[in-house]
């Protein structure tokens, strides 16, 4: 009896294993692919060539620039779950800490060197200095940044996600370029109005 109650509990443990792991991605789609409706499917289609901007004679950005490969720029992901990004950072230039709701990152330094990290539920920092060739891993949902602090060179890094629409909060433009309440914010960070509307200032368009 007690044999047969533990082989159930086994069963129903496991099955539940299976459900989490079917679900650590995108859900699943039930054909190939998906394509809008009036589309012609074909090689095209599938490819995507935003990123020979990268390339000359284009001339590279002054800014940080994330150029993406998700969903909404590539439609035949839709479904697939993955994606990519291209980062690009001049000299000096930073991806502002951030989180992707959707997805772990897995990014791949191809040229320069890049400051990375991300910080775990614990408040725990973990941090690398990345050389060409490195990859560094930032866990789904967790607050990460990239910082390009050579002075002279620029950085290209190529992220990789588990998701067709892995989404980007950006933490200083969610607290600071939103409506919440100036009071909320000068409790949440112990400080007072005057330094809250100063730190708003910056976002103002
Ligand atoms: C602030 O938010 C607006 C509207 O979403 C956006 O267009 C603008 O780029 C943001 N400003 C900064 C500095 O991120």
């Amino acid at each position: 009896m007690s044999s047969t109650i533990s082989k159930l509990l086994t069963l129903i443990i496991s099955a539940f294993t299976i459900m989490q792991i079917t679900s650590a991605g995108d859900p699943n789609i039930l054909t190939d692919f998906i394509a809008p409706v009036g589309t012609q499917v074909d090689g095209t289609f599938f490819t995507f060539t935003g990123f020979r901007a990268l390339l000359p004679p284009n001339t590279p950005p002054s800014a940080f620039k994330a150029l993406k490969a998700s969903k909404a720029e590539f439609p035949a992901l839709d479904g697939q779950s993955v994606s990519y990004a291209a980062l690009v950072f001049p000299a000096g230039k930073i991806n502002p800490p951030h989180t992707h709701p959707r997805s772990a990152e897995l990014l791949f330094l191809a040229a320069g060197s890049l400051q990375v990290g991300f910080v775990d539920t614990t408040n725990k920092l973990f941090t690398q200095t990345l050389q060409p060739g490195d990859m560094f891993v930032f866990p789904k949902g967790l607050v990460h940044f990239q910082f390009n602090s050579d002075t002279q060179k620029p950085a290209l890094a190529f992220s990789a996600f588990g998701s067709a629409n892995a989404g980007t909060v950006s933490i200083p433009n969610t607290l600071l370029n939103t409506t919440i309440d100036d009071n909320v914010l000068a409790l949440a960070f112990k400080t007072n109005l005057a330094t809250i509307q100063s730190l708003k200032k910056g976002f103002a368009s």
